[in-house]
């Protein structure tokens, strides 16, 4: 069976695109910019995902094409060796924790999306929120979410994600301008663009650390990167792309609708409510709901209706990239079909997404602790894979049909995948776990724990690549 491949590249960059925009930059950005000090929060986001989140993204994509491989097998046979295939299970075990709060998310879109539509009348919108997040009728929504997602992903490459993203990323885009256009002209929406720059450098000054870590985990998730997620979407590819450019566009096409998601949420929340509105999970769905409440009943509803349709658009187009990591793997290692991977992972799919659902202490901790951590441990692994072990190969495909300015640059970037970006992902993934376990330990010895499992990680990997 020859292996599916995307039809175009720009199939290829809408279906990537696709997967990092979505509920991270609309649903999860908002929320963790809240908890984090604001613009604060935002200045380090945009730092991390430039410097950290792009040459990241490079690596993945690196690792992905040269391999023609999902994590598993790609890990494993450009190693030669059982126990990179072993550590290569990661990304399929994140992306089961991934999808099983994601889908609870999704379920919520769909249902405020149906609300708008049957026009619901919702006058308190945080007891709606707080009736309706978690239990059975969220249970529900879950399981039409995952449904769709499944729907596409059996498609498969090329008639299933690629078509479907190449439909809804130019939706997405097109309708949130729109909106923002909108929202811009109502009054009071300047107060909305204040917000954003306004820097709080005292809050920024006494939880750095903290604000470092959910910045540094906001970047990989805005991104996608760290589930091995990029890494097999560039597995279909072909080798006439240039990797840094596509990488670049992808990272600079999600940037743009994150800010643009900005320039929607925020100035909509100052114009129509006057306040940045309420923190946690719930923030988007209880503030937004009540500003379009304020707005006359046609204008109102037909502002959510589009809304929640492009969140539920963008939330589909990075979902079916979770399911797509379980997948291939049981297609490329297990010799399944499409077909039955998928029929059987939305089966598992049903059960974990509904606990999700039923567990607000389950969902919190996913979704904010644990994906942070699996993903900071799933690029550290691909980093170092990339840098220590392909190294002259890994240089190799980052040129590999890209211009004169890769080459100019691929020396610079395997010294940030090899050496530095580890010691600061290991350095976040650390203290992250201390801070999870509610350990407190001075930040010398955590970079002490850094600096010394970096030698280790270093020698140990150059000892392997001199065996073999
Ligand atoms: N980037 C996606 C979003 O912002 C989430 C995601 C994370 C998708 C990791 C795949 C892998 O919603």
């Amino acid at each position: 069976m020859t292996r599916e491949s995307w039809g175009s590249r720009a199939g290829f960059i809408l279906a990537a695109a696709g997967s990092a925009v979505g509920l991270g930059n609309l649903w999860r950005f908002p929320w963790m910019t809240a908890e984090n000090g604001g613009a604060a929060f935002l200045v380090l986001y945009l730092g991390i995902i430039l410097l950290v989140g792009v040459p990241g993204l490079l690596g993945e994509l690196v690792i992905g094409r040269r391999a023609r491989n999902s994590p598993v097998g790609a890990l494993r046979d450009l190693a030669d060796s059982r126990g990179w295939g072993i550590v290569g299970h990661l990304p399929v075990l994140t992306n089961l924790f991934l999808l099983s709060f994601y889908s609870v998310v999704g379920g919520w879109v769909l249902r405020y999306l149906l609300d708008a539509i049957l026009g619901t009348p919702i006058t308190e919108p945080g007891a709606y929120f707080d009736s309706v997040a978690f239990g059975l009728e969220a249970v529900g929504f879950h399981v039409l979410f995952i449904l769709l997602t499944g729907l596409i992903v059996v498609g498969g490459i090329r008639r299933g994600i690629e078509r479907a993203t190449k439909l809804m990323m130019p939706a997405i885009i097109v309708l949130l301008v729109g909106i923002a256009i909108y929202a811009g002209q109502l009054p009071g929406a300047a107060a909305g663009y204040d917000f954003f720059l306004q820097p709080n450098i005292t809050y920024l000054r006494s939880n750095f650390v903290d604000v470092l870590l959910a910045a540094g985990g906001q970047a990989l998730f805005t991104l996608s990167i760290g589930a091995g997620t990029m890494l097999t979407y560039a597995s279909y590819l072909d080798d006439d792309r240039s990797l840094p450019a596509d990488g670049t566009t992808i990272a600079i096409l999600n940037t743009a609708v994150g800010v643009l998601a900005g320039l929607v949420v925020l100035p909509l929340l100052f114009a129509l409510v006057g306040n940045a509105g309420t923190s946690g999970p719930g923030a988007l769905f209880v503030s937004l709901t009540g500003a379009f409440g304020t707005l006359p009943a046609p204008a109102g509803r037909g502002l959510a209706i589009t809304f929640f349709a492009v969140v539920a658009l963008a939330a589909l187009s990075s979902s079916i990239s979770m399911l797509e990591i379980p997948v291939s793997f049981l297609v490329d290692e297990h010799g399944w079909t499409r077909r039955r991977a998928t029929t059987v992972l939305l089966g598992v799919f049903l059960l974990t997404g509904a606990v999700n659902a039923l567990e607000p202490a389950v969902f919190g901790f996913i979704a904010d602790t644990l994906v942070n951590l699996l993903l900071t441990a799933g690029l550290t692994v691909f980093l170092l894979f990339a840098g220590w072990v392909l190294g002259a190969d890994a240089i190799a495909e980052f040129e590999r049909g890209a211009g004169p300015l890769a080459r100019r640059t691929s020396g610079a970037w395997l010294l940030a995948i090899g050496i530095l970006l580890p010691l600061f992902l290991l350095f976040t993934l650390f203290s992250g776990a201390l801070g999870a376990a509610d350990v407190a330990v001075p930040h010398h010895w955590v970079i002490l724990a850094t600096a010394g499992t970096a030698l280790v990680a270093f020698l140990g990997l150059r000892h392997a690549r001199s065996v073999v």
